[in-house]
C-alpha cells in the first residue's frame, strides 16, 4: 500500500521510521518531510492547507492511507475532505478534533460526560472575564480557547497577573485563538500523558509518557514545545491507568460517538494526578512531539496495519498494542536561541557515531545544505535511547548526545529527573 505522511518534525520522522518497517508498505510519501524522513520516504511538495491538492495527490498516487501528524490540518478539516472522497485517513475529523482545537469544547464535554477536570468558565470579553475571576482562588489558570502552539496558557499567581493576562489575550495577542478564553481552577499534582487509539468505538491503550516543557535544567525558563520525554511514565500505575480509561477516555469516546461526531485517531490525554485521582488537563488530537518518538521506539508491531485498522473502523479486531518493557528516553537538541528565534544554518555532524552506540536520532528541524546537515528550526534533533531503567536510558541517550557535534545547539542535561529521583530514592 502507498501511504502519505503529512508533517515534517521529529514526530513524523518516528512515524516514518515505523511505517517503513511494515511489510505492507509499498511507497511512503511525505510532505514536507525532512532529511531524516527522506531516509524512508519520497518527499513531495504538497501544502497540507491545500485540501484539493492533497486529494489530487492521493488519487494520482493510489494512496491507501493518509497519516496526519500535526494538529493544524486536523482542526482545519483535512480529514473530513479526504474521507468524503473515500480516502482512508488516520486522524480525527474537524468537529471531534475540537478536543484539541477548543479548550472550551473539551471542558463542556467533560461537564456533560461527568469527566474529572478543573472547574472552569468560558468567557468572551475582558469584562466578563474580570467578573468571573472572583469565583477562582489564586493561582488561576487562563487559557486562550484555540490553538496557540503551546503558548496560550498563563498561570497567574496574583490578581494583577491575571488582569494582565486577560488584557494580552483580549487585545488579540493570540489572534482568533484568544477571542474566547477559559478560566480554570489550578490543580496540583504530577503531570503524565496517556495515549489511546480509537476508531470511535473500540479503545486501545498506546502507553504513557512524561515530557519536559521548560527550556532549562530543573524545569526553569520559558515553555517550549518539549525538551525531552520518556515512556512509560511509571507514576501512572496500572490502577491509575484503568481509572483514566474508565473515567476519562471511555466517556469521551462514547459521548462524541453518541453525539454523532465519533473521534478516530490517537487521543492524547494530558493528566494531572491529583490527591483526588487523575483529572484531565487537556486533550491533543495527535501524537505528542517528542512523546511519539519514545512511544514508537517502544512499539513492537505493524504500524501500517494498526493505523489502517483505526482509519477503517476495525480497531476491535486488533489485539492489544505491544510496547517494549524497556524505558525509552529522548533528549531534544535545540538551536541556540530557542524557544525565541533559533539560530539557523549551524552544521551538525556525528549522527552515525551516536547511532553506532545504539541510539536512534530522529530529525526534527534539520535541512540538507549542499550535502551538509544543518539546523533549520528550533528543535533540531531527538536523540533517543532505551534502557532497563530511566537512569540507564538517560545515560545511553546522553552518551549519544555527546557523540554529536552541533556547536550552535544545546540540550537539557536532566531529562528523566523525576523518575530517576524515584528510582534512586
Ligand atoms: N488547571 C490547571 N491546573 C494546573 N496546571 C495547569 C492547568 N491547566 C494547564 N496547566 C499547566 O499548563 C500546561 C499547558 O496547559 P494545556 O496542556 O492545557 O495547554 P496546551 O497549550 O494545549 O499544551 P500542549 O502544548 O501540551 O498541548 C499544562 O501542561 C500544565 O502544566
Ligand atoms: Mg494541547
Amino acid at each position: 500500500m502507498n501511504i502519505l505522511l503529512l508533517g515534517g518534525g521529529g514526530r513524523e520522522h518516528a512515524l516514518a521510521w515505523k511505517l517503513a518497517q511494515s511489510p505492507s508498505l509499498e511507497t511512503l510519501y511525505a510532505a514536507p518531510g525532512n532529511p531524516g524522513i527522506a531516509q524512508h520516504a519520497t518527499l513531495v511538495d504538497l501544502d497540507a492547507a491545500d485540501h484539493r491538492a492533497v486529494l489530487d495527490f492521493c488519487i494520482r498516487h493510489s494512496i491507501g492511507l493518509v497519516v496526519i501528524g500535526p494538529e493544524a490540518p486536523l482542526v482545519d478539516g483535512l480529514a473530513d475532505n479526504l474521507r468524503t472522497m473515500g480516502v482512508s485517513v488516520f486522524g480525527p475529523n474537524k468537529k471531534p478534533a475540537q478536543l484539541e482545537g477548543s479548550k472550551g469544547f473539551t471542558k463542556d464535554l467533560c461537564r456533560r460526560a461527568n469527566i474529572p477536570t478543573a472547574a472552569y468558565v468560558r468567557v468572551t470579553s475582558k469584562d466578563g472575564a474580570v467578573a468571573a475571576l472572583d469565583d477562582f482562588a489564586l493561582p488561576v489558570v487562563i487559557k486562550a480557547d484555540g490553538l496557540a502552539a503551546g503558548k496560550g496558557v498563563i498561570i497567574a499567581e496574583t490578581r494583577d497577573d491575571a488582569l494582565e493576562a486577560l488584557d494580552t489575550m483580549f487585545s488579540g495577542a493570540f489572534g482568533a485563538a484568544g477571542e474566547e478564553v477559559v478560566l480554570e481552577e489550578f490543580m496540583t499534582g504530577e503531570e503524565a500523558s496517556f495515549f489511546a487509539l480509537t476508531d470511535g468505538s473500540a479503545i486501545l491503550p498506546f502507553g504513557s509518557a512524561q515530557d519536559h516543557k521548560r527550556v532549562g535544567d530543573g524545569d526553569t525558563g520559558p515553555n517550549t514545545g518539549g525538551m525531552g520525554a520518556y515512556s512509560p511514565a511509571r507514576v501512572l500505575t496500572p490502577d491509575l491507568e484503568a481509572q483514566v480509561i474508565e473515567r476519562i477516555v471511555k466517556p469521551t469516546v462514547d459521548t462524541l460517538a453518541a453525539e454523532g461526531i465519533p473521534y478516530s485517531g490517537i487521543l492524547y490525554a494530558g493528566l494531572m494526578l491529583t490527591s483526588e485521582g487523575p483529572k484531565l488537563i487537556e486533550y491533543n488530537a495527535r501524537f505528542g512531539d517528542p512523546e511519539c518518538q519514545v512511544l514508537m521506539t517502544r512499539f513492537d508491531g505493524d504500524l501500517v496495519e494498526l493505523l489502517l485498522a483505526v482509519a477503517q473502523g476495525r480497531l476491535a479486531e486488533q489485539g492489544p498494542v505491544t510496547l517494549a518493557e524497556r524505558t525509552a528516553l529522548t533528549v531534544v537538541m535545540a538551536a541556540n536561541g530557542y524557544p525565541g528565534t533559533p539560530e539557523k544554518g549551524g552544521a551538525i555532524t556525528g549522527l552515525a557515531a551516536a547511532e553506532a552506540q545504539g541510539a536512534k536520532v530522529f530529525h526534527a528541524g534539520t535541512a540538507d545544505k549542499d550535502g551538509t546537515l544543518v539546523a533549520h528550526g528550533g528543535r533540531v534533533l531527538n536523540v533517543t535511547a532505551t534502557g532497563d531503567s530511566v537512569q540507564a536510558a538517560q545515560a545511553a541517550a546522553y552518551a549519544a548526545v555527546d557523540a554529536i557535534d552541533f556547536p550552535t545547539g544545546f540540550c537539557r542535561r536532566d531529562i528523566g529527573w523525576r523518575e530517576i529521583a524515584r528510582e534512586t530514592a
